[in-house]
């Protein structure tokens, strides 16, 4: 039997979703039940009636999914799939940060471990990081573990954060000059980009926002030519959705080896065997609970 019939036999024998997210390569973005952005696969983790969750994805997506659905399973088809970004901060350093900062507020990435959203007030993705910090009022604010993203949203708010010098390798090795190089090939292209990026990459966008946000200005610009600057994968959707467009990476570098790593054999076989599944202890799920209900609100 073909493999994408088998995943949808055990699909429905397991009373399972897939959600994957908008880096992964072409034929899981294919089997995906609901493809998207970090906030949104956490909302359809949140309402999902089913039983499993495939989370074809990296390790923190699966673990938020489990945050908000402990009664589901949530399986990660390769357990190896991490977040360099998450892994930048760990739970000592950020109590040294809080207590440096005695009465701050602390906003954490989505791209962190469940134990760091345990010591957070609340968390944030790249569509919603903005308006979170926002909503704090005049609150000192800790903002972790992206210093690119922090710095972003400083600049939007006209507001000084406290940072962590972590960053997305993917996102923070873009440069200046090979940007300028392609653009220089494609004169009348534009340029959008993903916040995680380097502030002196943002200067030279004409678009900054987060997948969904860069989904939704690929589908209104009326420019024929977009260049992108976040993961190579989201241009397997941009092609998709506006066949007559042309999508050309900011850089050849712009690849996640960790969302690399689900193959539909990787899905098939967390199908059958159920042996990939993520869970978190209790204490740490119902104070990192908290820092996402906090979010979703
Ligand atoms: P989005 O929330 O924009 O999908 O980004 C997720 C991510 O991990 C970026 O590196």
């Amino acid at each position: 039997m073909p493999i994408i019939d088998s995943i949808k036999e055990w699909k429905n024998k397991r009373r399972a979703v897939i959600l994957v997210h908008n880096y992964q390569p072409g034929e899981i973005q294919d089997i995906a039940d609901f493809l998207g952005d970090s906030l949104d696969l956490s909302r359809r983790a949140a309402s999902t009636d089913a039983d499993v969750i495939v989370f074809c994805g990296v390790h923190f997506m699966a673990e938020t999914a489990y945050i908000l659905s402990p009664q589901k399973k949530i399986l990660l088809p390769d357990p190896n799939a991490g977040c360099p970004l998450a892994d930048t901060i760990t739970v000592d350093q950020l109590r040294k940060l809080k207590s440096e900062n005695p009465g701050a507020k602390v906003v954490c990435y989505v791209n962190t471990s469940a134990a760091i959203k345990a010591e957070s007030d609340v968390c944030c993705t790249s569509q919603n990081a903005v308006e979170i910090v926002r909503r704090l009022g005049g609150a000192p604010v800790i903002f972790i573990p992206d210093c690119n993203l922090g710095d972003y949203v400083s600049r939007q708010l006209g507001k000084d954060l406290v940072l962590h010098p972590g960053s997305c390798p993917t996102h923070d090795n873009v440069l200046v000059k090979e940007v300028l190089d392609v653009k220089s090939r494609y004169p009348d292209a534009v340029l959008m980009a993903h916040p995680e990026c380097h502030r002196d990459v943002l200067k030279l966008c004409d678009f900054v926002g987060g997948t969904s946000a860069m989904l939704k200005f690929a589908r209104e610009t009326k420019a024929r030519t977009i260049i992108v600057g976040t993961e190579k994968g989201i241009i397997y959707r941009l092609k998709k959705e506006n066949p007559d467009k042309e999508f050309i990476p900011a850089s050849e570098k712009l690849v996640c080896r960790n969302m690399k790593l689900v193959t539909l054999e990787k899905v098939q076989n967390a199908l059958v065997n159920m042996d990939c599944e993520v869970r978190v202890p209790e204490d740490i799920r119902t104070k990192a609970l908290g820092a996402i209900q906090a979010m979703l609100a």
